[in-house]
């Protein structure tokens, strides 16, 4: 029996109303002898991305609008656009007309002979980046050279957002995805354990119609995270790497804050050393914030709540590292070792309590 829909093309959408309607035409005109479906994962758009989704999804069964409201976030939308469609194969790309939707049909003939999965490429013979800016080609070109690191499958263009590939692969793999950042494609390929096979076609990039780039420096920062956690993270979690390194960035500023006060300003120590406590406490929450907890960031009010919660968490920290150290070095421990021992535990507990409470994810 034929599927009614054999291809699914999930478009992830931030504020990209004005594309929308030009971006279904063309996919109309050029998708004539497929049975395909849009399926459109908005996050809500200001914009009202979604409305203008639905308004076309009235007239024409082909076209879906997810609305995900209070989420953001590309490859999770790609994903929940996955999860809801029912087709063979799989599509994902840009909303914004970047991606030469006349691959389409050369991408799905070359998973129907051999690949599992197809990448439409800007980095091989007769492809282009076409009019990107060249900070942003050689922000792509980095990210290529680090992500391909990962992967035992080398790629010309792995963090390419524009793909296809067969269900039974996201199927495979859709349980290990972290589904966090721009990477969606990196995520697929290097979950994958076995061997899976990937074709690669070229195209020229085209430019942007309406709208602007979401990739961020925050976005930069989950692909480097996601590069961590794959290299590393079967060890070691990274979010404990992270708050260990703002942990000594705490040092720091606890020193550089005693030195100001208690040297330059003169105040007496305990004032000197309670301050510095807390400006140190206050400057590792912001520093977690933005990136340790990144994807369960607090904003607006929660900021406070938050703060208030991490200070109650490193005080209790602070009197577990304190009894654990005392007791050790009571027991014959050097004064050093004991020193460590009770840091590390104050740690573990500090970060256990943060992940479980402070910045926990509502489940
Ligand atoms: N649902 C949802 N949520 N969609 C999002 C979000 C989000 O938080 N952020 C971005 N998008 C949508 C955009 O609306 C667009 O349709 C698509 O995801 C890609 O975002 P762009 O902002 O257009 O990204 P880009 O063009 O700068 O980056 C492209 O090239 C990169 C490689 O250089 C994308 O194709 C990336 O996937 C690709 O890695
Ligand atoms: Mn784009």
């Amino acid at each position: 029996m034929q599927p009614i829909t054999e291809l699914s093309i999930i478009v992830p959408t931030y504020n990209e109303a004005e594309n929308i309607p030009k971006l279904i035409e063309l996919l109309s005109d050029t998708l004539s002898s497929i049975n395909w479906e849009i399926v459109i994962v908005d996050d809500n758009s200001p914009d009202k991305t979604s409305d203008i989704a639905r308004k076309i999804a009235r007239q024409d069964a082909r076209v879906r609008c997810i609305q995900r409201i209070r989420r953001r976030g590309l490859s999770s939308a790609v994903i929940e656009g996955f999860l809801a469609s029912a087709s063979p194969y799989l599509c994902v790309m840009d909303a914004d007309l970047q991606h030469d939707e006349k691959l389409i049909p050369d991408m799905l003939a070359s998973l129907k002979q051999t690949n599992d999965l197809v990448v439409a490429s800007r980095y091989i013979e007769n492809a282009s980046t076409g009019t990107l800016a060249e900070h942003r080609v050689k922000i792509s070109q980095t990210a290529t050279r680090l992500g391909n690191m990962i992967l035992d499958h080398k790629l010309s263009d792995p963090i390419s957002g524009f793909f296809m590939l067969k269900r039974e692969l996201f199927e495979k793999v859709n349980h290990k995805l972290s589904g966090k950042g721009f990477k969606i494609l990196l995520d697929i390929i290097a979950s994958a354990d076995d061997k899976i096979n990937i074709g690669e076609l070229p195209y020229h990039m085209k430019s942007r119609e309406h709208g602007e780039s979401k990739l961020s420096v925050f976005v930069v920062w989950e692909f480097f995270s996601l590069l961590v956690n794959k290299l590393l993270g079967k060890y070691v979690p990274l979010k404990f790497m992270l708050f260990v390194a703002v942990g000594f960035t705490g040092v720091f500023v606890h020193m550089a804050t005693l030195y100001v006060t208690n040297q330059l300003m003169q105040w007496q120590f305990i004032y000197a050393q309670s301050l510095s406590v807390f400006v140190a406490m206050t400057s590792n929450y912001f520093l977690n914030n933005a990136f340790t907890f990144n994807d369960s960031k607090h904003t607006g009010i929660f900021v406070f709540k938050g703060l208030i919660s991490f200070y109650i968490t490193c005080s209790l920290g602070t009197l577990i590292n304190v009894s654990v150290a005392t007791t050790a070095n009571s027991q014959g421990m050097s004064w050093w070792l004991a020193g460590i021992a009770g840091a590390a535990v104050g740690a573990v507990w500090n970060f256990a309590l943060s992940i479980a409470y402070t910045w926990r994810t509502e489940k």
